[in-house]
């Protein structure tokens, strides 16, 4: 199936949409199974979405009925700067009533392995699954890179070969660390995936990924089997589509 492709002028009228369809979705997804299991993206640009989910007087989100996990992690503490943990806790979790039972942190000060598996048999557990099955989130939040990678499938690195793992540990060579990521059978397992994507720096991977034909960057192979795909660009990421694409 084709991806959706929306293209906004104004930044701000991205993320209010990117805030509805979270809110729409969750309030289908409670309304037919009592239960919102979400993955969020990490990175700065979800700075601009979370604190709109926090809104309540703008955005209803049953977050009683909210699982919250995250497609990546960094290799660190929860209170480092750049724990994608710490950016959603302090612009969003902090914000709202999602019970504490509800947040399935990655627990990426442990070795990464370890982290991995701890959280790969959280999900298993969370959503009842028997081994070899995947989760099917009703909603994954992405980001992408300038080099097309996405959560933490970056080029070149030994997690994009990975077809049994959940979640797996990943070198990435050009940080020299790890990185805790979901695999693509779960993501494209998702009933919803949206991309979240600004910034001119992104436009050439854009175009890869959305017009390009034969392989593409990492990002290129989000494709939900049974499942949507949007894409939310502003007008700067999206300066190397053609109008047609
Ligand atoms: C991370 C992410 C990663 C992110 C992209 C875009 O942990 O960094 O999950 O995949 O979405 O790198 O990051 P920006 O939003 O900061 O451009």
């Amino acid at each position: 199936m084709q991806p959706e492709i929306r293209i906004f002028d104004a930044s701000a009228d991205l993320f209010q949409t990117a805030a509805q369809e979270v809110a729409r979705l969750a309030a289908e997804a409670v309304s037919k199974t009592g239960r919102f299991s979400v993955a969020l993206s990490g990175g700065s640009t979800p700075k601009y979405l979370f604190p709109l989910l926090a809104d309540s007087s703008r955005f209803s989100i049953p977050w009683k009925q909210t699982y919250i996990f995250w497609g990546d992690e960094r290799h660190v503490p929860p209170d480092n700067p750049e724990s994608n943990f710490r950016m959603a806790n302090e612009t969003l979790l902090s914000r709202v009533p999602v019970p504490a039972e509800n947040v399935f942190r990655v627990h990426a000060e442990e070795d990464a392995e370890v982290a991995a598996k701890k959280y790969e048999e959280d999900i298993q557990k969370s959503f009842g699954l028997a081994p070899g099955q995947f989760p099917r989130f009703d909603l994954i939040l992405l980001g992408m890179g300038p080099d097309g990678h996405t959560a933490s499938l970056f080029p070149g690195s030994a997690a994009l070969k990975e077809t049994h793992r959940l979640v797996v540990a990943n070198w990435v060579e050009k940080f020299h660390s790890y990185r805790i990521t979901f695999t693509y059978p779960v993501l494209n397992h998702a009933a919803w995936v949206v991309f979240i994507v600004t910034g001119a720096e992104k436009a050439s991977a854009v175009k890869q990924v959305l017009a390009g034909s034969g392989d593409g960057p990492p990002a290129k192979l989000v494709r939900p089997t049974d499942g949507k795909l949007i894409w939310l660009l502003d007008r700067a990421a999206a300066g190397e589509l053609t109008p047609a694409a």
